[in-house]
């Protein structure tokens, strides 16, 4: 009778574990991939619902693997995207943006083209360069969860790239490399900051001066490396600007290899939910910018990975000053 039992138990933890990590339903949720590199398609929740903890752990273990999860059909009210949101963390209150969320949900971060105000809307070209959300603080974004409100008809897509396989596609010597390297983020690389209103930009970068992360990060969670980069890094500490450059624009078109990639076509009442910490993502400008794309996004708080700038300016070494005279002079 034991060993009857203990078959059946066996089995159920690998029917389980098939489950997670090749999509299949087991009743609960259904995940199925959606690329080679990322994302998978959650079904059979309703997300306005309280979820129990084993949705979560099977939530967390698809999110873990396939890196952004698309949940279609979600039609949910400001309060109920915060309310799911917070099952993974606590929540940014965009105080480094506070232009731009809604007044009455700090949590909420409004993408959106329509006429605000009066005035055309400040978040219309939200995330139009290969980022990763808040890298720019020195606490990023652990995840990010974006609703899709209302969406042109065609184009206003996403794309999100693979970072653990853009580490793990560099040679050998490359990742050396790399693995003691820290870069500098700038809000100021932020793409369209040109078409804002000034005074909110500036702002944006006071709440903001450069800070500097690793540019190989160890996710918490699964123990895997990747890389931490993006089109908001200046440079390399210890680089010159010349120096930096060349280095960073291979990492990033490395990075952002097509094979690496996810390009998510949103319907409306999709929601996606992405792990900043191993991804960078871009917003595609690819669409009739006369109809309306409307996004509500909430982030997940991270821990600190970085310091800033100015710190490490303030410990500046004899040879490191001798350096810098001779770059200027
Ligand atoms: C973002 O960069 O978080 C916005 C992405 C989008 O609007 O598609």
């Amino acid at each position: 009778m034991y060993q009857l039992w203990q078959t059946i138990f066996i089995n159920y933890i690998d029917i389980y574990q098939k489950n997670l990590l090749d999509g299949g339903d087991m009743g609960r949720i259904f995940v199925k991939p959606l690329g080679f590199a990322v994302g998978a398609e959650v079904t059979g929740i309703d997300l306005k619902n309280p979820i129990d903890d084993l949705t979560k752990h099977e939530l967390l273990a698809a999110w873990h693997k396939h890196l952004v999860l698309v949940y279609p059909g979600q039609s949910l009210s400001h309060e109920e995207l915060v309310r799911f949101s917070k099952n993974f963390g606590a929540l940014d209150e965009n105080d480094f943006q506070p232009n731009y969320r809604d007044p009455d949900n700090k949590e909420i971060l409004v993408i959106t083209n329509k006429i605000t105000n009066g005035k055309l809307s400040e978040t219309r070209n939200t995330g139009r360069n290969w980022h990763t959300d808040l890298s720019y603080t020195v606490h990023p974004a652990k995840g990010s969860l974006l609703l899709c409100k209302q969406k042109p008809i065609v184009g206003g897509d996403t794309m999100w790239a693979n970072m653990y396989l853009a580490y793990e596609t560099l040679s050998a010597g490359m990742r050396k490399f790399v693995d003691g390297l820290e870069a500098v983020h700038d809000a100021s690389l932020i793409k369209g900051l040109s078409k804002r209103d000034p005074e909110k930009v500036a702002t944006l970068k006071k709440l903001n001066p450069p800070v500097v992360h690793p540019v190989v990060k160890t996710h918490p969670e699964t123990g895997k490396k990747a890389l931490y980069l993006g089109q908001r890094v200046s440079g390399f500490i210890g680089f010159s600007e010349d120096e930096s450059e060349p280095i960073l624009k291979f990492l990033n078109e490395h990075a952002t290899s097509p094979e690496f990639v996810y390009r998510h076509r949103w319907s409306v009442d999709d929601l996606v939910m992405w792990d900043n910490r191993c991804l960078v993502h871009v917003a595609l400008p690819d669409f009739d910018q006369t109809q309306i794309r409307h996004m509500i996004r909430t982030s997940i708080k991270g821990e600190k990975t970085g310091y800033l700038f100015e710190e490490e300016n303030q410990g500046l070494d004899k040879e490191t000053l001798l350096q810098m005279i001779a770059a200027v002079s």
